[in-house]
C-alpha cells in the first residue's frame, strides 16, 4: 500500500508533513482509495460545537473499498479465517469474492426486509463469519450496525436497540463461548418486547437448539439468504453519512451510543492498521477482540479488509478447553500479527510456560496489546515467552470514540519501552493539559492526555444527543479533545497512559460507568444507596468495588449478596458483576451530598491511611466503620 510507513526516519518525516499540513497529508492517503466521486474540500472542523467533516461531498461506499476493489487481484485470497470454539472443527476459509457473494446476498435479504440507508439495524451475535458478513451487509446499503456485544443482557440490548430505533435484530439462536452456551434467540425476545421499534428477527443457527418463534417477526437466516441475488449495487454514501453506532460507557449512567462516519473513518482504520501492524501482503492476521468492541469493528474487520488482509475471526475463549489455546491457534494458522488485550496475557501468564513453548510461535512478527494499561511483569512476559525477544510490541492506546489507534509503536521500527504506548501515528497531536487546561510543554511530565487537531476517524457525535458529545468531549478544556485519559510524556517524548481520570473503571478492557453499575445495583430490592469504584486486579486491571446500604436486610447478608449480583447480571450482563461487596451503614458524603469517591477508591486500593483531608465530609464517622469492614 501506498501509504505504508517502511522506517522510523520515515515516520518523522511524515509526522511533521501531518502537522504541518494535515489537509494536503490527509488527502493524499484518501486519494488510494476508490471514491465514487472525490471530495471538494479536505478538511472542515470546529471543536466549539463540535462540527468535524472529513473529505467533504466525497461519495463512495466502504465496502467497495473492502471488497470489490481487491476482487481482480485478489479474488481468490483468503478474507476472513473462521477458527471455531471448539479447537477439532475445521477452519472455515472465506476468499475475497465468496466474502463479496455473501455480503451482497445479505445485504439483498436486508433491503427484502424493507430496510435501506440511514435506518438502523442491531447485530447481536456470536463470532462467527455471518457476524462480519451482516456488519458489511448493512455497510453495503448504506443502513447503520449497531453491533451489540453478546454477553449484555437483555435490558443492556433493549436500552440500545430502543436508543437507536433499531428495526431489524440480526442474531443466532445460540452462542458457544468456551464450555458455556448462551441462548442468544431467548435473550433477543425478552429484549425486543421491551420495545416498540423492531420489526424482524433474523436468526442464524448455530447450536440447533430449539428457539421460541414467532412468525409474524422472526426469518431463520438460512432460509432467506441462500435464496438471494448474488450481486447488490453499493449505496452511495456521503462521506460524512454515519457507518455505525456504537454504545460505550461513560461517567453518567447511560451507555452513548458513539457515531463514525464513512470517509473519515475508512481512511484511518485502513492507515493506522497498514502502519501499525507493518501487514506484508501475504500475511496472516490475528485480532482477538470480539466484534462487539470497537476493536473488532476496526482492526477485525475494517482495518483488515481494507488492505486486503487475511483476517482470523476466533469464536472462542482464550482459557479453552486450556490456556494453550491462542498459542495452538498462532502455530496452526502461522499467525504473522497477533493483537490482544493485557487481561488475557495476565490470564495466560498464569498457565505456566510449559504450554506455550508446546508451539512454534516463529511465525510471529508483530505483537499488540490494547484496551487498557500494560503493567512492566506482562509486557516482559509477552515480549520474552510469545515473542522470544524477538518480535516487536505494539501497545496501541485509543477509544471507542477515536475509531483508530492513536499513540502506538509501529511495528518493529519505533522505539519500544515496556509500559509506554510511544509516539503518536501520523496526524494525531496530542498533548497534556493540567487540571486548568493549561497546556504541559516540557517532557517528562504528567497531565491530562487532550488532542489539538482533529483526525479522520474522530467521533462525530452520540446517537441523538449532539450536547452530550459536546459536554464530554470538547467542553472541559476549550479547543480540545478530552480523552478521559490521564498520561506522562518522558523525557525522550513518549506516552504512558497512566488511566481513566473520570469515573470509569476498565475491567479487563471493558468500559464502564461507575454510575452506570450503581444504576443497577440500586435496582436490587434490599439496597437503598450504593456507591461503586475500581481497585487494582490481578487479571482483570482493574476489579469493581461496591458499597451497598441496604434496607431491610434478608435473613443474612449472603441472600442479598447474590440478589445484587443478579440484579446486575439482568441489568447490564455478567461481565459488570462486582467482584466485591461490601455492605455499610453510611457512605462519605460532602456537605451538598457528593459521595466522595476518593475515600472510598483508597480503601478498596487497601490504603486507608492515605485518605487525605476528610475534613469536609459531612460525618467523618462512617469512614472509620468503612476502614473497618473493608474486604
Ligand atoms: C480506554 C478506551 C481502544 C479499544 C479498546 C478499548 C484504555 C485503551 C490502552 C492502552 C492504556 C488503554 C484507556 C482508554 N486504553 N488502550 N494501550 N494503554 N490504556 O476501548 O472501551 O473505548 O476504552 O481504554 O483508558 O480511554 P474503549
Amino acid at each position: 500500500m501506498s501509504y505504508r510507513i517502511t522506517s522510523f526516519d520515515q515516520y518523522k518525516e511524515q509526522y511533521a508533513n501531518s502537522v504541518n499540513d494535515p489537509e494536503n497529508f490527509w488527502a493524499e492517503i484518501a486519494d488510494s482509495f476508490h471514491w465514487k466521486s472525490k471530495w471538494d474540500k479536505t478538511l472542515e472542523w470546529e471543536f466549539e460545537t463540535p462540527n468535524v467533516k472529513w473529505f467533504v461531498n466525497g461519495k463512495l461506499n466502504i465496502t467497495e473499498n473492502c471488497i470489490d476493489r481487491h476482487l481482480g487481484q485478489h479474488r481468490d485470497k483468503t478474507a476472513i479465517i473462521w477458527e471455531s470454539n471448539f479447537p477439532d472443527r475445521e477452519n472455515i476459509y472465506l476468499s475475497y469474492g465468496e466474502l463479496h457473494i455473501e455480503v451482497c446476498q445479505a445485504a439483498n435479504a436486508l433491503k427484502s426486509m424493507g430496510i435501506g440507508k440511514g435506518d438502523r439495524v442491531c447485530l447481536y451475535m456470536p463470532m462467527i463469519p455471518e457476524l462480519a458478513v451482516a456488519v458489511l451487509a448493512c455497510a453495503r446499503i448504506g443502513a447503520i450496525h449497531s453491533v451489540v456485544f453478546a454477553g449484555f443482557s437483555a435490558q443492556a440490548l433493549a436500552d440500545r436497540i430502543e436508543d437507536a430505533k433499531c428495526k431489524v435484530v440480526i442474531t443466532s439462536d445460540g452462542l458457544f463461548r468456551g464450555n458455556k452456551k448462551v441462548e442468544l434467540k431467548k435473550i433477543v425476545d425478552e429484549a425486543v418486547s421491551k420495545c416498540s421499534c423492531i420489526e424482524h428477527i433474523l436468526v442464524k443457527k448455530c447450536t440447533y437448539e430449539e428457539v421460541n418463534w414467532n412468525k409474524q417477526t422472526d426469518i431463520w437466516w438460512d432460509d432467506l439468504i441462500p435464496n438471494q441475488a448474488t450481486v447488490c449495487p453499493a449505496e452511495e454514501m456521503d462521506s460524512e453519512d454515519p457507518l455505525f453506532i456504537l454504545y460505550t460507557s461513560g461517567s453518567t449512567g447511560k451507555p452513548k451510543g458513539v457515531v463514525h462516519t464513512c470517509g473519515g473513518y475508512m481512511v484511518y482504520t485502513a492507515y493506522s492498521f497498514a502502519n501499525v501492524f507493518q501487514y506484508d501482503e501475504s500475511d496472516i492476521y490475528w485480532c482477538t477482540a470480539d466484534i462487539g468492541w470497537i476493536t473488532g469493528h476496526s482492526y477485525i474487520i475494517y482495518g483488515p479488509l481494507l488492505n486486503a488482509a487475511t483476517t482470523v475471526m476466533f469464536e472462542g475463549v482464550p482459557t479453552w478447553p486450556d490456556g494453550g489455546r491462542f498459542w495452538q491457534i498462532i502455530e496452526k494458522l502461522k499467525v504473522n500479527q497477533f493483537y490482544t488485550a493485557p487481561t488475557a496475557i495476565r490470564a495466560l501468564m498464569t498457565c505456566g510456560e510449559e504450554i506455550v513453548i508446546k508451539n512454534d510461535l516463529s511465525s510471529l512478527k508483530v505483537l499488540g496489546t490494547v484496551g487498557e494499561p500494560i503493567n512492566h511483569e506482562a509486557w516482559e512476559w509477552y515480549k520474552r515467552v510469545i515473542g522470544e525477544n524477538k518480535v516487536p510490541i505494539v501497545d496501541t492506546w485509543w477509544q471507542t470514540e477515536t475509531g483508530g489507534i492513536m499513540i502506538s509503536g509501529l511495528g518493529s521500527f519505533s522505539p519500544q519501552k515496556a509500559t509506554f504506548a510511544g509516539y503518536p501515528l501520523p496526524g494525531i497531536q496530542p498533548c497534556l493539559v493540567d487540571q486548568n487546561g493549561v497546556e504541559i510543554k516540557e517532557n517528562g511530565q504528567e497531565g491530562l492526555l487532550c488532542v489539538k487537531f482533529p483526525w479522520p476517524s474522530i467521533l462525530r457525535t452520540t446517537y441523538g444527543d449532539h450536547k452530550r458529545c459536546k459536554l464530554t468531549y470538547f467542553s472541559s478544556f476549550k479547543g480540545m479533545y478530552f480523552t478521559g485519559d490521564g498520561a506522562r510524556r518522558d523525557m525522550d517524548g513518549m506516552y504512558r497512559i497512566i488511566g481513566r481520570v473520570d469515573d470509569v473503571i476498565n475491567v479487563s478492557g471493558h468500559r464502564f460507568g461507575t454510575a452506570e453499575i450503581e444504576n443497577a445495583i440500586n435496582e436490587s430490592e434490599f439496597v437503598v444507596e450504593s456507591a461503586v469504584v475500581g481497585y487494582p486486579h490481578e487479571i482483570k486491571g482493574q476489579g469493581i468495588y461496591a458499597y451497598v446500604i441496604c434496607d431491610n436486610i434478608p435473613s443474612n447478608y449472603e441472600m442479598a449478596r447474590l440478589e445484587i449480583l443478579n440484579t446486575v447480571v439482568r441489568e447490564i450482563g455478567p461481565i459488570a458483576k462486582p467482584d466485591k461487596i461490601q455492605f455499610v451503614s453510611g457512605l462519605p458524603k460532602t456537605r451538598s451530598g457528593k459521595i466522595m469517591r476518593r475515600i472510598l477508591r483508597k480503601v478498596a486500593e487497601g490504603e486507608p491511611d492515605k485518605l487525605g483531608d476528610i475534613s469536609t465530609l459531612l460525618d467523618p464517622t462512617v469512614v472509620s466503620e468503612i476502614i473497618k469492614g473493608a474486604l
